[in-house]
């Protein structure tokens, strides 16, 4: 082997400077036994291969790092980073809503619920609720509507409005029939959905953990993301305060101590009943569904049903009140809704009624004409093109 390779190479260093050009027809001699490449040893084979195979499992690692599709500067931010690291950096930004463990990077999902469709006031709580998020496209509407899904005209209708948002319209029927399937036929008429349906929903639509419930007719002004970033604790619930009603106006006291000292149920309070305790503001809440106590729709209808409350359906039912009594979270007062009763109040409100025409339900169900409106605050939320859209 080495004898063959020292003679082509004194053949070719003997050839090569004497006659560069000489008879160019005439080939070199051919040496077909050249030697093969030098082989590797088996050790550094067997690491090269190991450090690729190293190299191929490194893509099965978690990923540790996400960029916020809305963060113009599309920062790379670690998983695992404090929640408030990451709020300063979004000079102070929405604390829980970009925690780690949250799913589908930070969605705020917002909830209503309709009786009787309105797509005016659909799109007005749409149009506040994204023109006052600093993150619209984190937001996802869920309206509850009595056709639901099945209403795919209003569906594109509110598309063509908000062709950038999240939005879905659910039915109705899983959620009446749960609460149908739990009370008696008296009680069952004389629940007010819009105020029952935040607790029984997430039982129904179980991937909604966390979400802002909102009444249909509110113009949302402050930033939904600093809501639903808002930590719950150990509660299920936060609701503002709303200290012009109190409880006493809407149960006797001497009644509800009696029921309070003769009940063992888990849901009643064991220390007396405060009578002027200030009741929760049931059109905005922040649930935790997690946190949602399995009994809360069955302690519901219990205080109904011991206040007797089908009998007197046109009265507020406290029942909501007490089944939250000492369990809620008190939202700071500027979650209070407001009346827009003068620019003051409008300016400083992070949350005010809608005052715009509204469709009532009538009681056989079907819809009435649209009432007066009681204010211009709500033309300022509706996109120029919803006339054509919605009709007038
Ligand atoms: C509810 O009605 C029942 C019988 O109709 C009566 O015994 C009870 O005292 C009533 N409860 C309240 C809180 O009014
Ligand atoms: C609603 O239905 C009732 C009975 O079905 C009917 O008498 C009433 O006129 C209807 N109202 C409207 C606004 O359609
Ligand atoms: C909300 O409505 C106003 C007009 O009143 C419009 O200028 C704005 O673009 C709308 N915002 C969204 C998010 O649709």
């Amino acid at each position: 082997m080495s004898s063959s390779y020292e003679s082509w190479r004194s053949a070719a260093t003997n050839r090569r400077p004497t006659h560069p050009t000489d008879n160019p027809k005439i080939p070199g001699p051919i040496y077909a036994d050249l030697d093969p490449a030098p082989r590797p040893k088996p050790v550094i084979q067997l690491l090269a291969f190991g450090f690729i195979i190293f190299l191929g499992l490194l893509q099965f690692l978690p990923a540790s790092h996400f960029r916020d599709p809305s963060d113009p500067y599309r920062k790379w931010v670690p998983f695992n980073s404090d929640a408030s690291s990451y709020s300063t950096s979004k000079d102070g930004g929405n604390p829980t809503l970009f925690r780690a463990n949250d799913e589908e990077e930070g969605m705020v999902h917002v909830v209503s619920w309709m009786d009787c469709l309105d797509l005016k006031v659909l799109a007005v709580l749409a149009n506040s609720t994204l023109s006052s998020s600093r993150y619209p496209d984190l937001v996802h509407f869920h309206f509850f509507t009595p056709q639901g899904d099945k209403d795919k005209v209003s569906f594109y209708k509110l598309k063509v409005l908000f062709p950038h948002s999240n939005l879905e319209l659910h039915g109705q029927e899983e959620v009446k029939e749960m609460i149908r399937t739990a009370t008696s036929e008296a009680e069952y008429d004389s629940l007010k959905f819009e105020e029952i349906a935040p607790f029984v929903i997430p039982r129904v639509h179980q991937s909604l953990r966390k979400f802002i419930y909102v009444s249909a007719s509110l113009i949302l002004k402050g930033r939904v993301e600093e809501l639903a970033g808002i930590d719950l604790s150990t509660h299920a619930v936060a609701a503002a305060e709303d200290c012009s009603k109190r409880l006493n106006s809407y149960v006797n006291s001497d009644v509800l101590g009696a029921i309070q000292r003769s009940t063992s149920k888990p849901w009643a309070s064991v220390t007396p009943y405060v009578k002027d305790t200030c009741m929760p503001e049931l059109s905005l809440l922040l649930i935790d569904a997690r946190k949602l106590d399995k009994e809360f729709l069955e302690a519901v209808l219990w205080w109904s049903k011991v206040l007797n409350w089908s009998d007197r359906s046109s009265k507020e039912n406290p029942a909501i009140t007490l089944a939250l009594y000492n369990r809620y979270l008190k939202l700071s007062n500027s979650w209070l809704v407001k009346e827009p009763a003068s620019l003051e109040i409008i300016e400083k409100s992070t949350v005010v009624h809608y005052d715009g025409p509204k469709i009532v339900c009538s009681e056989f169900g079907n819809d009435t004409i649209p009432g007066p409106s009681h204010g211009n605050l709500w033309i300022n939320y509706l996109p120029s093109m919803s006339n054509q859209i919605l009709g007038s």
